[in-house]
Order: structure tokens, then C-alpha cells, then sequence
């Protein structure tokens, strides 16, 4: 198992581009299973996580490959005639958000069996919004023996008004796949605006679906009897582009981080200049300066547009480092501060109660081993290991692996004294 090992207190400087968004990445090849044929899906990260979609839909009976004509960084899926619509406990526990094959599955062949996930670091994290959504479009769900058994009655599931109880990306992404093939007009309410349902949305459209709405919270769709295979290029990844403009807001570093789109990225811009951040556009992106000492800000994670809670974490790093105590209130997951007893072991002065952490802001942190615990954690204790004096080793860097694309390789062309270390 791999370690990185991180060696702080360097100054970062320079350019850094991002790659496309796992989120978005994910649903869009779940999407290719609406339409029978040859799929190209561009700009697709090089990650743990899209190669489990992959190898979930080659048992499906699929082709997955990477690279098409030029493009090293596209994936090709070719769609069979017939799909065998199951998705197996192990590739489901592998990866959570492979849930999002459970629309397009009931959609194309009018029955899907998929196991349901379990549990997972960060919370409870259950599916009964996506359920109820598809139970509106006539969907039967069983649950049985650990999976969901679904069908359509008569093959094809029909329009409906649903509203979800609480806004759910995955939820809004698995019940707008569905409603593309269904007969007649579905109208969902209360969805996820996430850029990444938005995506999503747009990819349907050029494969021939009827969506409106996306990016706000009513999507309506009107179903059609097929669609068309793909040619799309994914979004660039904000959550990757947001841990990189927080590398460039530690004390002293001054990072270009190029290819991301600033409208994605409000809600952490504004915290970051809240901190004394100086962030400023560039062709293509923003570059950020980290003058000084931060100053402390009130954070409260909250679906798009509000503060990430995949920027939770990383933001606490630089919080740690405040001239002062800040309020961090995680709101869209229950047990999301993992990240809190590694940082304790850097030097950080942080106490949770309940949804609310203090973070008291303390002059340095000082490297130590750490363990991640989630993706997004191990993103966080990087930047931390990159602000410490000394040397941090992290370890569990699997977890690291699902969402980034080899962030050691885009954080040492900036300075970063950083490798990866094989076990
Ligand atoms: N929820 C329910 N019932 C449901 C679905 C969700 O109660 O049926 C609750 C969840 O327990 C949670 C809240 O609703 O408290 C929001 O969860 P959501 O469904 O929006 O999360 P998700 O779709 O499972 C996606 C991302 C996550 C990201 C969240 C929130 C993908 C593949 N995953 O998950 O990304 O944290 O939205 O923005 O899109 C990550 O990339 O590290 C990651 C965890």
C-alpha cells in the first residue's frame, strides 16, 4: 500500500491544471447504458473510482476502453444490445455512486438489480430518495437478499411529479436518467443544482433526451421512446481545482490553477478571501495568493451553490493556521470529521460537538504520520503535511487515489517536496 510523503514548509508557486470531474465523469458513463452503440466520453480523470464504473459496466457487457483516436484522455464505451442490468455487492461497495447504473438500467431494459450500498465513513448515507423517486415512475422495488430488485411494469416506466424530501446529487442524477426513456412528462422538485447534475443534463440533451431545468431545483423531462450514443466532454473537476486554490492560499505560495471554471467555485472563493486570500482570474481559471497568516472565517457546508462539503476538510487546514477561532458547521453529512484527530496529531487545536468543529487557529503545525480515512481527508492531510515543518507521511493513500489524478505529480512541479512511496 502506498504512503506520500510530504516534506512542508516549502513555498508553492507556479501553474497547475486540473482534470475533469470524477462527479461528472461517473454518472455520464452510467448515462451510455440509455443507448445501445459506441459512447465517447472525453476528459475522463485517470482514477480508481472510473476504473470500478468501468469494470462495473464490462460486467454488464460492455466494452470499456481508454484512449479514442488521439484523445489519450477519453474513454470509449461500447453499449451491447442487450444489458445484463445487475451491480454486484462488490463492485457497489467498492464504490458507492456506482448506485447511479439504477436509472439507466430500469430505463433501457425495464428491471435492474443492484446492491445496496452500505455503510461508508462519512455517515449513513442511505438511497431511499432515489427509491421513492423511481417507485413515483411506476417503478416495483423489492429489497432483497442486500440488493434492490427493481422492474417496470410492462417494461417501461411512465412520467410522474416527484419532490425529494432533501436535496441528493446521485438521487436527482439516478431519477432524471430514468425519466429520459419513461412515457410522457416527469417533473422532479426540489433536486440537487450541483454542476455536476447540470453535466449530466447536457450530456442527456446531446444524446437526444428531452431535459429542461437542470441547475435549478425543478428538472422536467420529456421521455422518449431511444437516445443516441455519446460524444461528451466532462466538466473540469471544482473539488480538485478548490484543493489546489487551498495549496495556493497557505501562507507564502502564490498557484495559477488553470482549466477550472469560477462560477463553480463561488462559495470557496468568497471563504478564501475571507481569509486574506488574494484570489484573481486568469485566462482559464484564478490564481491564488496566500499573504500571511490567515484570518478566520465562519464556514457552513450546504448543497451548490454553498460551501462544499467535499472542501470541508481542506479548508480546515487552512483555518487551523488562522490569527483566530473559527466556526466550521457541516450540515449535508453526519460524520464528517475524520480528519479532525490526524489533524490533532499535525498540532492542530481543533474540538468537534456534533455538526460544529472549533478550529483554533495555531501558529504552525508540525509533520507526524497521519491515516486518512476518506477522500477527501487525504486530500486535506496533504495540504496540511505541505503547510507543517517537517515531515508528514500519509497513509491509506488508496482513498486518495479514488478521487485525484496522482496529486503528487501536479503539486511538485510547484515546488512541493512530495513523492509517492510504494509498501
Ligand atoms: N440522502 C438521503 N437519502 C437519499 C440520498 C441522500 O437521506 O436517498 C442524504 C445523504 O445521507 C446526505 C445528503 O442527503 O446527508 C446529501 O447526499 P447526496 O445524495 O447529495 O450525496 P451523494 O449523491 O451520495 C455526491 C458526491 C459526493 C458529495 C455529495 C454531496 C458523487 C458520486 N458523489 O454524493 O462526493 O460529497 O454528493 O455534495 O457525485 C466525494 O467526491 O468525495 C464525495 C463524497
Amino acid at each position: 500500500m502506498d504512503k506520500i510523503v510530504v516534506e512542508g514548509g516549502v513555498p508553492l508557486k507556479g501553474r497547475v491544471a486540473v482534470s475533469g470531474a470524477k462527479n461528472a465523469a461517473l454518472p455520464v458513463m452510467a448515462a451510455a447504458l440509455l443507448a445501445e452503440g459506441d459512447h465517447v466520453i472525453r476528459n475522463v480523470p485517470d482514477l480508481a473510482d472510473v476504473r470500478t464504473m468501468g469494470r462495473l459496466l464490462t460486467h454488464m457487457g460492455c466494452e470499456v476502453g481508454r484512449g479514442v483516436a488521439g484523445d489519450p484522455r477519453a474513454a470509449a464505451v461500447r453499449v451491447p444490445g442487450s444489458v445484463r442490468p445487475e451491480a454486484p455487492y462488490d463492485h457497489v461497495r467498492t464504490m458507492r455512486a456506482s448506485v447511479v447504473v439504477l436509472g439507466p438500467l430500469l430505463a433501457r431494459c425495464g428491471q435492474a438489480r443492484v446492491s445496496l450500498p452500505g455503510g461508508c465513513a462519512i455517515g449513513a448515507r442511505p438511497i431511499d430518495q432515489h427509491l421513492k423517486g423511481l417507485a413515483a415512475l411506476g417503478a416495483e422495488i423489492r429489497l432483497e437478499h442486500g440488493y434492490v430488485e427493481a422492474r417496470a411494469p410492462r417494461g417501461r416506466l411512465r412520467g410522474a411529479t416527484f419532490v425529494f424530501d432533501g436535496q441528493t446529487v446521485t438521487g436527482t442524477e439516478n431519477v432524471m436518467m430514468a425519466a429520459v426513456l419513461a412515457e410522457g412528462r416527469t417533473v422532479l422538485g426540489n433536486c440537487a443544482r450541483e454542476p455536476e447534475v447540470v453535466d449530466l443534463a447536457n450530456a442527456l440533451l446531446a444524446m437526444g433526451a428531452r431535459v429542461a431545468g437542470a441547475g435549478t431545483t425543478e428538472i422536467r423531462i420529456d421521455g422518449v421512446e431511444r437516445v443516441r450514443p455519446l460524444d461528451w466532454a466532462v466538466i473540469p473537476d471544482r473539488i480538485e481545482a478548490g484543493t489546489l486554490l487551498v495549496a495556493g492560499a497557505l501562507p507564502g505560495n502564490d498557484v495559477a490553477v488553470e482549466g477550472c471554471v469560477p462560477a463553480h467555485l463561488e462559495a470557496l472563493v468568497e471563504k478564501l478571501r475571507e481569509t486574506g486570500a488574494a484570489v484573481d482570474p486568469i485566462p482559464g481559471g484564478l490564481r491564488v495568493r496566500g499573504d500571511g497568516r490567515p484570518r478566520p472565517a465562519d464556514v457552513r457546508t450546504a448543497p451548490f451553490p454553498g460551501f462544499p462539503t467535499d472542501m470541508q476538510a481542506q479548508m480546515m487546514v487552512l483555518l487551523a493556521l488562522a490569527s483566530g477561532s473559527s466556526r466550521v458547521t457541516e450540515t449535508v453529512f453526519e460524520n464528517r470529521y475524520m480528519h479532525v484527530l490526524e489533524l490533532q496529531r499535525l498540532g492542530a487545536d481543533i474540538s468537534v460537538d456534533g455538526k460544529v468543529a472549533l478550529v483554533r487557529g495555531v501558529p504552525a503545525l508540525s509533520g507526524a504520520p497521519v491515516m486518512a480515512s476518506d477522500l477527501r481527508a487525504s486530500a486535506a492531510l496533504i495540504l496540511a503535511g505541505l503547510a507543517a515543518t517537517g515531515v508528514t507521511e500519509v497513509r491509506r493513500v488508496y482513498h486518495l487515489d479514488r478521487g485525484y489524478e496522482r496529486l503528487e505529480q501536479k503539486l511538485a512541479p510547484l515546488g512541493a517536496r512530495i513523492r509517492r512511496v510504494a509498501q
